[in-house]
């Protein structure tokens, strides 16, 4: 069975977007859980892309799978519609990143698979419509022997693990902030949910962990 882990930074009023998040102490926190995947929303990686800038033009080294420790995390992304056409290189040449395997489904595009093929991605069908996101956790588990597995998304596929009950963990970098209406909160429209405490630690800059069982 694998442990999914959703670990993101919030403002004290549980928003999730509208501030520039401590990454420094964000990924030094993911450090500690050692995953062996990252789940990353196609569209945090496009709304990475906006922030820090598109990657520069592929190259013939984009096409051929990179070699790199077995320590790295996959980075795995649900990408249905092929939003990342043309940008996966971007991900790929991230040093921390092992390399990358595409969810899909029977809806995405030929051409996105052809364009996945070339540059010898690794994609899994998951799914008739958007990712079943069950189904493919389970494929990650048999094709990957992936036992622990961290979020980096925003609030459709937190919503949609807890939803589902497909997460284990939850992982919470309070920051010292209050964004009001402009931020996107974290739990959106999910409904009332009990949660045990497994952590809180205090940081000098304000900031605090707080960590908690969801299941
Ligand atoms: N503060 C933080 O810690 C933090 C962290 C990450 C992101 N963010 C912010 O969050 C925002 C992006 O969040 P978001 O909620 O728009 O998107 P997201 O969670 O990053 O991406 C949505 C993901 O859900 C998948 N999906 C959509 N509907 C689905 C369904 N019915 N079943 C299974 N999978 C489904 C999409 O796949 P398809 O492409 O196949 O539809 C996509 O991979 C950005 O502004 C980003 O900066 C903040």
């Amino acid at each position: 069975m694998v442990k999914v882990i959703i670990h993101n930074s919030i403002s004290l009023d549980g928003a999730l977007t509208g501030f520039m998040p401590d990454m420094a102490l964000h990924y030094k926190l993911t450090g500690k859980y050692r995953a062996d995947a990252t789940l990353v929303g196609s569209d945090t990686a496009l709304s990475g892309f906006k922030l820090f800038g598109m990657p520069a033009a592929e190259t013939l080294a984009d096409f051929i799978k990179p070699k790199r420790s077995h320590s790295l995390p996959f980075w795995v992304i649900p990408d249905t519609r092929g939003k990342l056409k043309g940008l996966l290189h971007g991900c790929r040449r991230f040093e921390y990143c092992r390399d990358i395997i595409v969810l899909v489904s029977e809806q995405t595009p030929r051409e996105y698979l052809d364009y996945l093929a070339e540059r010898h991605y690794d994609f899994r069908i998951a799914g008739q419509d958007h990712v079943e996101l069950k189904q493919a956790l389970a494929l990650l588990v048999k094709d990957y022997k992936v036992k622990t597995i961290l979020t980096d998304t925003g609030q459709t596929l937190i919503n949609l693990l807890i939803e589902q009950d497909l997460a284990a963990e939850l992982s919470l970098l309070v920051h010292p902030l209050i964004i009001g209406k402009q931020g996107l909160n974290i739990f959106g429209n999910l409904r009332d949910k009990k949660l045990t405490l497994l952590g809180c630690k205090k940081f000098p800059s304000g900031h605090i962990w707080l960590t908690y069982k969801l299941k």
